[in-house]
Order: structure tokens, then sequence, then C-alpha cells
């Protein structure tokens, strides 16, 4: 796609935030026809080591003035969460695609903006859902589109920590910036995991609790206004239910993520993928083969090749949206102590 201050018909990408953004930036450099153009941070040392580590000419602290100077075609958006949404904003105005990191937005209702930006630019907005990537996931998702799995009416999906709270005291555990804790962190990943492979049925309610009894009591807690637990049901317009629980720190055996299906012909188990269903009425467990694929290089890969091509991308800002109205009603349930309508 050749736009103005283009030489080689390449995409120009930007990066807006280079802490996870330096995997966005690993993923363009392997891509023939992506060109990296200029990245921003306000972290100017940050930056500058980035950029000289990738070969990045342009490098900027102020990501509008990058929009303005660097002709980006598209835009890496990994800045802490509560920026996704002016970011992502002013790159639509500026003509770009985006992909952003999740969560999508700290809210719902910021959410919504990004998505009609994008809309009244006409440009691909793309959630940077990883996971969905993954071999496992891509192997288990053509055994369900093929209904091997029948239908998919309840799944368990869940990322917890026994100990593992990040950036205790900065922006993670800061919710004016985070919009919440694990549930927002890792809850996202899960729960899009979950939504991806159901087929991303329309969530209609959600009941939730959170706890924060690790946090507040650690060194440097002073200010933690976040969850480090929380759980929540789902519940879908086609019947369908969702449990979903994450944690920073809680008092388990060991860190654990998951992800398990049942369907009305089988079931099915993420990390490791096992299906399990009946054969010449017996009972059978079934292991896939599938390839070892780096979700985030592959992530990048599909964007880049979405905008070449103007093709819409597997994980829309749609979705980025559904999962979070979702993580709002858990969070509204956890206050209220009531079920919250989402709608
Ligand atoms: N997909 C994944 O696996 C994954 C993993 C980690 C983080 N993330 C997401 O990526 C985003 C960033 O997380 P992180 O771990 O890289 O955080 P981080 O704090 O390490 O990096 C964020 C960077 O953004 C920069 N920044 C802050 N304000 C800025 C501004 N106004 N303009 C330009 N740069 C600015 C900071 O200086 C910092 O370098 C978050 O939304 C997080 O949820 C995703």
């Amino acid at each position: 796609m050749a736009t103005e201050g283009s030489i080689n018909g390449k995409v120009r990408v930007g990066v807006v935030g280079v802490g996870i953004g330096r995997l966005h930036l690993e993923g363009y450099r392997k891509h023939p026809d992506a060109e990296i153009v200029a990245i921003a941070d306000v972290n100017e040392d940050r930056a500058r080591a980035t950029a000289k580590e990738f070969g990045i000419s342009q490098v900027y602290t102020d990501y509008e003035k990058m929009l303005q100077e660097a002709h980006l075609d598209a835009l890496s958006v990994c800045t802490p969460n509560s920026l996704h949404a002016p970011v992502a904003i002013a790159a639509f105005q500026a003509g770009c695609s985006v992909i952003c990191e999740k969560p999508i937005a700290t809210s719902a209702a910021e959410g919504e903006k990004m998505v009609r930006a994008a809309r009244d630019a006409g440009k691909i907005f793309m959630m940077g859902f990883n996971n969905r990537f993954r071999g496992d996931t891509q192997v288990l998702k053509k055994f369900i589109e093929e209904g091997a799995l029948g239908n998919v009416y309840y799944a368990k999906t869940g990322w917890l920590r026994r100990r593992g709270i990040p950036g205790m005291g900065g922006w993670f555990t800061t919710r004016a910036m985070s919009g919440g804790g694990p549930l927002i962190d890792l809850g996202v990943h899960v729960l899009d995991l979950a939504l991806y492979l159901m087929g991303n049925p329309k969530p209609v309610s959600a009941y939730g609790s959170t706890y924060a009894e690790f946090g507040p009591k650690m060194p440097g807690g002073e200010n933690y206004d976040v969850e480090d637990l929380a759980s929540g049901l789902i519940k879908f317009e086609n019947g369908a239910t969702v449990l979903v629980e994450a944690s920073w720190a809680s008092n388990i055996a060991q860190e654990t993520s998951y992800t398990t299906l049942m369907g009305s012909l089988g079931g099915a188990d993420l990390s490791p993928l096992r299906l399990y269903t009946e054969m010449n009425g017996e009972q059978v467990d079934i292991q896939p083969q599938h390839p070892n694929i780096n979700g985030h290089e592959a992530e990048i890969k599909h964007f880049v090749d979405c905008v070449r091509d103007g093709k819409q991308p597997l994980a829309t800002g749609e979705h980025g949206l559904d999962v979070i109205k979702i993580l709002d009603a858990i969070y509204e349930s956890a206050q209220t102590g009531k079920m919250a309508a989402i709608s």
C-alpha cells in the first residue's frame, strides 16, 4: 500500500510505547512488506535505545507529532491502557490503520469511541489478541468450526498467578491508568480466547466478584486501587455461559492458565490441547498435533497482511469492545453485588 511519503510501496509502520511494543517491532522487522518508520515513547532514553537497536531513524517523545510528520500507514498502540483510546483515535484521524494492545481501553465507553473513529476513517482496527494466533488455538478453532464439539454451551477460562503483581506502584496497579487489575490484564486474554473459540456469541449479562487481599499490603502498595483476584460468570444471548477468573496473587499451588470448552458432541482443553468425545460408543481423548507458533509474531504478520491487502483482521476492534463490555459488567457487579446487564 503506497501512501504519501512511501518510497518503496511497503506498509509504513510506527509504534507508540516500546515496552511490549518491542515485540511488535520484532514482528515488523521480519515482515518483508513492512517498513518501520518511526517510534514514540515519553521515555526518551528507552525510545532512543530501541531506535538504535532496530535501526529506526525517526524517534519521537510526542506521538501526535509523529502522526503529523511520519506519514504512517499503520500504528501499533502499546501504551498503558488509559492511553489506548486517545492514541488510537488520533491515529485513525491521521489516516492510519491500528493494532491496539489488549485491553481495547479502560472502559466500553472509550472502546466505542475507538470503534466509531475507525469506521469513520475507513481504517483497519485490529486487537492484539496474540493468543488467538497460537498453533494450539488455531487447530482447536478448526476442529470447532468443523463441528467436532457440536454446540459449545459452557466454558471455563482463567489465568491465575500465585504471586506476580506487575509494576507495583506504577500504572498497572493504578486504576485511572489501567482500568483494573488482573481481570483487565490477564483475564482479557483468556476471556477473548473462550469467546473466539465459541464464535463470539453476544454477551447479555455478568455477575462478578473482586478482591484485593495482597496488593494493598505489599511494599509500594499504598496507592494500590485495583483487584488482585477477580471472578465472573457471563451469560450469552445464545444461552451459553462462561466462567472467567484471574489473579496476580492468590494462595494456589502454582501459576495456571487454562481454557476448557464443553460442547454437545465433545469438549476440549487448551494448553495442553486435548479433545474429549465418544467414538464407537467409547469415551476417547484426542491429542492433536499442532505447530508451535509465536502468537505475537503471527499477529503482527497478519496485521501487516491485512493493511497491505485491505482485509478485515481475525481480531477486530468490535471483538475488543465485546470483551471490555464484559469486564465493565463484572467490575460493576462486584461493586453492586447484583447482576450487570450488557447491551
Ligand atoms: N499482548 C501481551 O501479551 C501483552 C503483554 C504485556 C503488555 N501488554 C499490553 O501492552 C500495553 C503496554 O504494556 P507494557 O507491559 O509494554 O507497559 P510498559 O510500561 O512496559 O510500557 C509502556 C510504554 O509506554 C510508554 N508511554 C507511556 N505514556 C506514553 C505516551 N503518552 N506516549 C508515548 N509512550 C508512552 C512508557 O514510557 C513505556 O515505555 C498495555 O496495554 C498492556 O496491557 C500486552
